[in-house]
Order: structure tokens, then C-alpha cells, then sequence
């Protein structure tokens, strides 16, 4: 068993399809162990996407992710790091695989609809960056 952080993005959020994603992430056999609603401050931001701060996005980045509410979930299943990110799709939604979250409601690059960890180690950072032990299930 594995654990992730999965985060549903301002755009997707405005675009009304919580639910929809959340649908996919349960028809894959994906536990929802934790899941809150919370718009992001700046300093969240910033902490969170702290391996980005040298990119030529990161401003932007940030600018986005604090725009509107998100849905912070974390994801437990078998292979789940490496599973959620097939279902999410690649970072470009126009590049993206049909049938992927990020092809079905991303809006672009930088707008695209969901967020995955991408390893062991920054799933353990990111999980614990927003979730505590007590709202673990
Ligand atoms: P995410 O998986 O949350 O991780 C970093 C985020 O930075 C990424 O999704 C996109 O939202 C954003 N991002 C990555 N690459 C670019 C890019 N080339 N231009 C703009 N935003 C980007």
C-alpha cells in the first residue's frame, strides 16, 4: 500500500467537476484517506511548490493555485503514486491521453486541473505538508 497526494486545482474547482474526479478516482479502486476544501495563501503556495521557485512559472503558478478554492486528498491504493499520475496525464493537457483527467478538464499547462506527487519522497512531503496524523482515517 502506497499513499499520495492528490489535489483538485482552481480551474477544475470553477468548472464544477469535483465530483467527476472523484468519481474517476474511486472507480479506479483509489482510497480517499483524508480530503479537505481550503483556498491556499500565498505562503502555502510558495512552501508547497517549493522545488519550483527557480522556473519562469513560478510566479504564475502561484498566482493560480491561490485564485480559488482546491481539494486537498490524500490517495492510498496499491502502486498509487505511479497510478494516480496515469490517470491524471501528462502536465499538458493538450498532450495529454484521451480519457485522462487532465484531457477531460484541464485547461492548460499551467491550469490543469489536478496535481499528483511524483515520488515516494514527495509524496511523503506533500502528504504531511497538508494533512496531520488526526485527520488521517
Ligand atoms: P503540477 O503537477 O501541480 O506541478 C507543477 C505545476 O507547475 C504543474 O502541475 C503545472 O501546473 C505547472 N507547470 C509545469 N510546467 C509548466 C510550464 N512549462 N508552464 C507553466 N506552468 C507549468
Amino acid at each position: 500500500m502506497e499513499r499520495t497526494l492528490g489535489i483538485i486545482k482552481p480551474d477544475a474547482v470553477s468548472k464544477n467537476v469535483i465530483g467527476k474526479i472523484i468519481s474517476i478516482i474511486e472507480e479506479n479502486e483509489i482510497k480517499i484517506k483524508a480530503m479537505k476544501m481550503v483556498k491556499l495563501t500565498e505562503e502555502q503556495a510558495k512552501g508547497f511548490y517549493y522545488v519550483h521557485k527557480d522556473k519562469p512559472f513560478f510566479n504564475d503558478l502561484i498566482k493560480f493555485m491561490t485564485s480559488g478554492p482546491v481539494v486537498l486528498m490524500l490517495l492510498e491504493g496499491e502502486n498509487v503514486i505511479e497510478r494516480w499520475r496515469k490517470i491524471m496525464g501528462v502536465t499538458d493537457p493538450a498532450k495529454a491521453d484521451e480519457g485522462t483527467i487532465r484531457k477531460l478538464y484541464g485547461t492548460d499547462i499551467e491550469k490543469n486541473a489536478v496535481h499528483g506527487s511524483d515520488a515516494p519522497e514527495t509524496a511523503e512531503y506533500e502528504t504531511k505538508y497538508f494533512f496531520n496524523a488526526l485527520e488521517v482515517c
